[in-house]
Parts: C-alpha cells; sequence; structure tokens
C-alpha cells in the first residue's frame, strides 16, 4: 500500500469498533483494486458525534461506514437519505460529494446477494425471522422489498415485535407479516428460511442459542447473520441435523464491497471482480475472525 497526499480516507465510525473486521476487509478490497484508498476506524463517543461528522467534511474523508451505535443517530445529520435506506430505517454507509453527505444502506443488499449466490430465491418464500432489533428491522423490510411471501417476526420482547411487523406491514401490502414471542416458535415450524437476527450466541455468549435448532424441518435452511464466532451454536447444531446453513460472513462481505461500490462509483470493475474479492475474502476471514477472538 502507497499512502501519499493523494490518499482517499475513508472510516468506520461506531462504539466499539476494537474487534472490527472491516479495516481488514475495506483495505484488501482496495489494495485488490489498485486504488489509493485507506480504511480507518475510530471509536466515536456520543458527545463527539456531530463534531466528527463535520470534521469529515472539512477533512474530505471521502466515505465512512457506520456501526452499532450510530446506524439510526447518522440519519439526522445527513444531507440526503437513498429511498431504500430510508425504508430500512438505517444507514450504514455514507458517501461524500463534494461536502454533501448522502446515505446508503448495504445491509439489505448484502444480505439478500448471499441468498442468491446459495441459490435461494426470496420471491414467495416464507422466512422466520429472529429478533427485532436494528439488523431484523433492515433484513425484514429487505424481504418485503423483494417480494417474500410471508414473513413472520418472533422476538423475546414482543412489543418490538409488533412495532416492527406493523411497520413493514404498512408498506408492503403484498408480503404477509405476523408476529409473535420467541417462546411460540414451534407455531411456525412451516418456514422455508430462518433468520437469526438476534444477538443470542455472538462472541462472548457463543454457547446459547435463539431456538432450539433441532425443532425444525430438514428442509428449511437456516441463516445466522452472527459471524462472531464463523459458526455459532445455532449453525452447529442445524448442520448436525443435516439443516442446510449459511453464516454472516458472507453477507459483512458483501455489504463492504457494496460500499465500495458506492464510494468508488466504479460498478463496472466491483462487479465483474466481485467474485473474486469474495472468494480471497472468504478464504482469509476465518482466519482474520479468530485471531481477532
Ligand atoms: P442489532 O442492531 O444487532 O439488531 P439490537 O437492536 O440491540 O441489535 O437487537 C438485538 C436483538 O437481539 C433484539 O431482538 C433482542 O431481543 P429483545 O428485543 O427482547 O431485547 C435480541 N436478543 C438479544 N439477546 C437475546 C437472547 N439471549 N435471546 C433472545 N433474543 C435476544
Amino acid at each position: 500500500m502507497n499512502i501519499d497526499w493523494n490518499t482517499d480516507i475513508y472510516c468506520l465510525i461506531g462504539n466499539p469498533v476494537s474487534k472490527s473486521l472491516s479495516p481488514r476487509i475495506h483495505n484488501y478490497i482496495f489494495e485488490f483494486n489498485n486504488k489509493n484508498c485507506i480504511y480507518l476506524a475510530f471509536k466515536v463517543e456520543d458527545r463527539d458525534f456531530k463534531a466528527i461528522i463535520n470534521s469529515f467534511k472539512a477533512l474530505n474523508i471521502k466515505g465512512f461506514n457506520v456501526t452499532i451505535p450510530y446506524k439510526i443517530k447518522i440519519m439526522d445529520h445527513l444531507d440526503e437519505i437513498e429511498k431504500e435506506a430510508r425504508l430500512l430505517g438505517a444507514v450504514n454507509t455514507v458517501k461524500n460529494v463534494n461536502g454533501k453527505l448522502i446515505g446508503y444502506n448495504t445491509d439489505g443488499l448484502g444480505f439478500a446477494r448471499s441468498l442468491t449466490e446459495e441459490g435461494i430465491k426470496i420471491e414467495d418464500r416464507n422466512f422466520l425471522i429472529l429478533g427485532a432489533g436494528g439488523a431484523s428491522h433492515a433484513i425484514s423490510t429487505k424481504l418485503a422489498i423483494e417480494g417474500a411471501k410471508k414473513i413472520v417476526i418472533l422476538n423475546r420482547t414482543i412489543k418490538k415485535a409488533e412495532v416492527l411487523g406493523k411497520n413493514i406491514k404498512d408498506k408492503f401490502e403484498n408480503t404477509q407479516v405476523t408476529w409473535d414471542s420467541l417462546d411460540n416458535v414451534v407455531k411456525y415450524l412451516d418456514s422455508d428460511i430462518v433468520v437469526n437476527c438476534t444477538s443470542a450466541g455472538m462472541y462472548p455468549n457463543e454457547d446459547i442459542s435463539p431456538i432450539d435448532s433441532t425443532i425444525l424441518n430438514e428442509d428449511t435452511v437456516i441463516y445466522d447473520i452472527i459471524y462472531k464466532p464463523i459458526e455459532t451454536k445455532f449453525l452447529k447444531d442445524a448442520k448436525r441435523n443435516k439443516l442446510k446453513t449459511i453464516g454472516g460472513i458472507s453477507m459483512l462481505i458483501n455489504q463492504a464491497i457494496l460500499s465500495q461500490q458506492i464510494w468508488l462509483n466504479d460498478v463496472e470493475n466491483y462487479s465483474k471482480n466481485f467474485k473474486k474479492i469474495e472468494g480471497f475474502l472468504d478464504s482469509n476471514v476465518e482466519d482474520i475472525v479468530n485471531k481477532l477472538l
């Protein structure tokens, strides 16, 4: 990497960011594509948030990603928000266009792409979504945008599932949306795809699972968006029972590549090389994640 006066700076803001994979992933993609760009991670305190966003304009930081806990808060500090990000209720990617900050969300498309890559279509399928926080909001909405037939949202706190469910139901009349308590999961075993959007099973609580996957039908696909650890207990149990499983790494990689595509306005190159970038990252990321834990 040749850093010089002309190097464009990109970054991640969040709190915490200490074990983030994003700098590794993004710097690899920049290097792979021969871009004179660098990606850093900044831990941002809430009290400094506004000043930091303004300083990004002053320093001409070309773009940044936003992670927990700022994906919603950032929306009040942008000049423009792309339609899908507005629908998904969160911004994870910001592009600085001559001092104008434009917000996008690449999580939804990153998730959808990872299903397509596994040969799973969204249209006309039944989804069971576990969790009703920010990640669930983005994923459930994206599924409705892509024409899912039915979405059932289950959450430990049922009120949150209800608020999210109603929000999606109001906007997408062609998708059936229902919600319930996570405790009633046995009522929804006819789903085609189960997506864990809770943090149950995430490092350091690796020995828990959002639901008992042994109750699921053998043709159900299990998707866990958690990537730390690479294989959660939920996925391990499902695999043992011969169910098809997808881990969170592919969504993480996809959303990163899609962010760069937006920042660098280089759709042709990035789409052409998507598979290659992804292939390299897939084979190395496990090592990187394990080193971070
Ligand atoms: P994110 O932005 O990653 O979605 P979040 O908005 O804090 O994070 O949401 C976390 C989700 O995980 C919530 O749905 C939460 O359930 P509650 O709304 O009841 O808090 C869910 N969650 C966290 N720990 C859980 C656990 N041990 N079992 C089941 N659900 C859990």
